[in-house]
């Protein structure tokens, strides 16, 4: 762990590196607490470089222990090293030359996950961005490629699997007691990429023709018992396989694809070339144990990783400020396959739902970056909901202004000309406008500016002369760093829809380009007049999410209803009724706060209640159109001084007050929304499962007993109907003795099995009020309770900081001196771990002054620290500032 302030690296300051690299050769002799690593690196000296520049190679908590130069030992006079780099002199001018690296490593003491480490007995390492270089001394950065050759030595009882990338070269006993394994990737890789499982793992296998008829072994290796859980995650990977040889031409290139699931690992999962390593929660599956969300979220995460191999791997970053352009991509590239595998409306609604309560509060708080940043201190801050999720947006508006056939085009480019690079976001962009020849410099100011853009919109009608009249206006925000910004190209999808329900086609539209059904947003005030309008039409604006902005357009709840009633696009209709809902959701807020009665505008009522009585919607759709923004989303809007118990009694009371009188609809649906046959977790009978337990919540609010949800416990099935009926029993009547009874059941059916304890865990940590610190502070002293098992930390700190903002948020600030705690007590072991669970507090600045101090406090309790991480410092520091 690195415990300096940290250099900020800049993005000005790139320059290729001096040596090129050739080709490297690894050979790990594996041993729980010291394992020796030889590597050999062939470098040559970059054409044009100075002839003595030396060559520096990374390293991070490194001990040397042996240095050849073309197999003789370098003299100590002709190197410099430390933990953190070894510097040699006097290379060649122009002849390649092998360098000898030997490191010993202690894989068990390796608590931050970075690295080659142990988990439930497996080796495994983890390497971006920056773990390599905990491996060996290597020069550590994503724009140096080769190809890989790996040994592995370790002892054969405990390691009869020993995997690495690219494919399979041979293995077998080595001498007493030890065997070997030896691999080789021919694809030039960044060592970001690199992995190395070692262990006793049970294994799933399948195979996959690819278009061109090559067969790829297909294998996901699990925990020994598990083997049956990852069927799902079998099937997940093979559709991913064919959509990206349909929809983008991708054909995989190894003649092996493998999957490791591990049970501590930072992240989601990981793309190394050939060899994902994955959290377990995103490959283990069955009815009984994982939720239908579990189930998305697996598809999802297992198409992203092996997306990746073309976008990420053969086609890289040439530094870590292009993040965005392996991850917004691969994102947008699952995003459109979970689309094709599911309902799109549906899966834009979540998309927008997530993108608005995670990345819309980083954009508009301390931590707000750019998608592509141009400074950092610490790179691992920067795997961000911005880079990624933004990252994804600003794809999908380009494939918005050039259509999904422009798009095609200029991505069949990217493939072509960058095949085997390490590139930037304008190489990107670039293939875009060659392909398309558009000039994309406006629209790439995405990239380089933070903030998420307000528009402001107002429209007029004018009957005499049948036209209406469209005022846009655009700000963006000021930021960290940025505090003028210039106007940006923003495509917002549009519909004019008549009385009738049908949409208006303008004669003729002026005051800027619209293509199809897109208006470019390009000045800072703009005018669009449509002309030829017979009747006054009702403007259906940023349809889809167009564009990721705030939109401000005062519209009448009558014309919100008629958006709900018509739009064809169901995503838009969805926003209709959510922009319906938030001036009640913040005006109760604020009744609540000031001690008035709290009321609810009928047409609210009624537009949400036929929309989720309408048979011919899908149950999926009415699911989401029955969850109201949440008590984070109110809190958003309102925008300051703001206090979470105000919130959450407001909507409580909003939502009551549907649940009253739509109670008749949703005692319909409960018995109607039922799935016959063996549980599946497709899309259709996941959404009959969230319409139903959509209603039961509702009836749940109406009846005010635990009968109901304490019933469905009892007779559910499957987890996703277990768990819901569990959180409502919770969050509901957390001391009832039927909820105590559940939680019970529940834990001692499932005792054992990790990711559903985690469940266990969440749901009481996210039991809202007063009294969830306490609950919380007695969980930690549960046996079950691991402090360095990074998704039991997330299950229950991470949830209680993220995800309950009444309990979190208590007046008096003891929320926030717990975090800072625990923040302190994780940093030490796990840097990465403690910083993302501190972005919890990352919009402090909007509570009311009371918490806003107590946050503060916290937050410089934590700052005054001496011996924080790099990780934790950066964050503390930039949300202090
Ligand atoms: N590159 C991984 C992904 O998004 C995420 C990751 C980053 C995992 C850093 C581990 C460490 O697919
Ligand atoms: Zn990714």
């Amino acid at each position: 762990m690195r415990t300096d302030i940290g250099q900020i690296v800049n993005l000005a300051d790139y320059r290729p590196t001096d040596f090129v690299l050739e080709r490297v050769d690894l050979t790990f002799e594996l041993d729980p607490t010291n394992t020796k690593v030889e590597a050999r690196l062939i470098f040559h000296r970059r054409e044009g470089v100075d002839p003595s520049a030396p060559l520096v190679l990374d390293g991070d908590e490194l001990n040397l222990s042996g240095l050849l130069f073309d197999q003789n030992e370098v003299p100590a006079s002709q190197y410099d090293v430390t933990p953190e780099s070894l510097t040699i002199r006097d290379l060649p001018a122009e002849t390649p030359f092998e360098i000898t690296v030997t490191t010993y490593i202690n894989p068990e003491a390796n608590t931050q996950l970075m690295g080659l480490y142990r988990t439930n007995g497996v080796y495994c390492t983890q390497c971006e961005a920056e773990g390599f270089r905990r491996i060996t001394y290597f020069p550590d950065r994503p724009d140096v490629l080769a190809p890989y050759t790996i040994t592995i030595i370790g002892d054969k009882a405990a390691n009869p699997v020993m995997l690495s990338n690219g494919n399979f070269l041979g293995g077998a006993g080595y001498d007493e007691g030890r065997a070997f394994a030896a691999w080789f990737d021919p694809h030039p890789k960044p060592s970001y990429l690199f992995a190395l499982v070692a262990g006793d793992l049970g294994v799933v296998e399948d195979t996959f023709e690819t278009m061109s008829g090559n067969e790829v072994a297909l294998k996901i290796y699990v925990e020994h018992g598990k083997e049956a859980r990852a069927a799902y995650a079998m099937d997940a990977l093979k559709r991913s396989m064919k959509w990206d040889e349909e929809r983008f031409g991708r054909e995989y290139d190894l003649n092996i694809f493998q999957i490791v699931a591990v049970s501590d690992f930072n992240m989601g999962a990981m793309e190394n070339k050939g060899l994902n390593v994955f959290n377990d929660k995103y490959v283990l599956a069955d009815p009984e144990t994982a939720t239908d969300q579990d189930y998305a979220n697996i598809e999802a995460i297992i198409a992203h990783e092996y997306f990746h191999n073309w976008t990420g791997n053969r086609i890289t970053c040439r530094d870590w400020f292009q993040l965005c352009l392996k991850e917004g991509l691969t994102v947008f590239r699952d995003h459109e396959f979970s689309a094709d595998m599911r309902s799109r409306a549906v899966k834009r609604i979540a998309e927008v739902r997530h993108l608005k309560s995670e990345q819309f509060p980083e954009d508009a708080g301390p931590l707000a970056h750019p998608v592509r940043p141009t400074k950092y201190r610490e790179i691992n801050n920067f795997y961000t909901t911005t880079v990624y999720q933004k990252g994804s947006e600003v794809t999908r508006m380009i494939s918005t202004l050039l259509g999904q056939d422009g798009f095609k085009s200029g991505m069949d480019l990217y493939f072509e000309r960058h095949d085997g690079q390490a590139v930037t976001v304008e190489d990107y962009v670039k293939c875009f406008e060659d392909s398309a020849g558009r000039d994309l410099k406006q629209f790439s100011l995405w990239y380089s500016q933070a903030g998420t853009p307000l528009v402001t919109a107002s429209s007029e009608y004018d009957q005499a002369s049948g036209t209406f009249t469209l005022s846009l206006e655009q700000m963006v925000p000021a930021t960290p760093g940025q505090p003028d910004k210039l106007p940006m190209h923003i495509p917002l999808s549009f519909s004019l829809i008549s009385d009738n329900g049908a949409a208006a086609t303008p004669s003729s539209v002026t005051g800027g380009e619209v293509t199809g059904e897109v208006l470019h947003l390009t000045e800072r005030n703009q005018i669009f007049v449509f002309k030829g309008i017979s009747s006054r039409p009702v403007l259906s604006l940023n349809r889809g999410f167009s564009a990721p902005i705030n939109l401000q357009f005062n519209q009448s709840a009558a014309d919100l209803a008629h958006i709900a009633r018509h739009d064809t696009d169901l995503f838009a209709r969805w926003q209709a009724l959510t922009d319906l809902s938030i001036p009640n959701l913040t005006q109760a807020a604020r009744d609540a706060r000031d001690g008035k009665e709290i009321t609810c505008d009928p047409a609210l009522i009624a537009a949400i209640l036929e929309a989720a009585g309408d048979d011919t919607l899908e149950p999926a759709f009415r699911s989401q159109v029955l969850t109201l923004p949440s008590e984070a989303d109110i809190g958003r809007e309102l925008g300051g001084n703001n206090d979470p118990d105000a919130i959450r009694t407001g909507r409580q009371a909003i939502i009551s007050a549907i649940a009253t009188a739509g109670a008749q609809t949703f005692a319909r649906l409960f018995d109607d929304m039922q799935t016959d046959g063996a549980y599946s977790p497709d899309a259709e009978n996941a959404g009959k499962r969230a319409l139903r337990s959509s209603a039961l919540a509702y009836l749940t609010y109406a009846e005010a007993t635990p009968a109901r949800a304490a019933g469905a416990f009892a007779a559910a099935d499957n987890m996703t109907d277990q768990m819901s009926a569990l959180t409502l029993l919770a969050h509901h009547f957390p001391d009832a003795p039927e909820t105590a009874k559940a939680l019970d059941t529940f834990l001692t059916r499932f005792d054992g099995n990790a990711l559903v304890i985690d469940k266990w865990f969440s749901v009481q940590a996210t039991i809202p009020g007063a009294g969830a610190l306490d609950r919380v502070k007695a969980l930690m002293e549960n046996p079950r309770f691991i402090a360095g098992n990074p998704n039991r930390v997330r299950s229950l700190i991470g949830t209680f900081a993220f995800g309950n903002p009444t309990g979190f948020n208590r007046r008096d600030g003891e929320g926030y001196k717990f975090l800072a705690e625990r923040i302190l007590e994780i940093d030490p072991k796990n840097p990465q771990l403690a910083a993302r669970i501190l972005t919890s507090m990352r919009s402090w600045r909007s509570l009311e002054p009371q918490r806003a101090d107590a946050a503060r406090d916290a937050l410089m309790t934590i700052e005054r620290t001496p011996t924080l991480s790099t990780d934790v410092r950066d964050i503390v520091e930039r949300m202090l500032k």
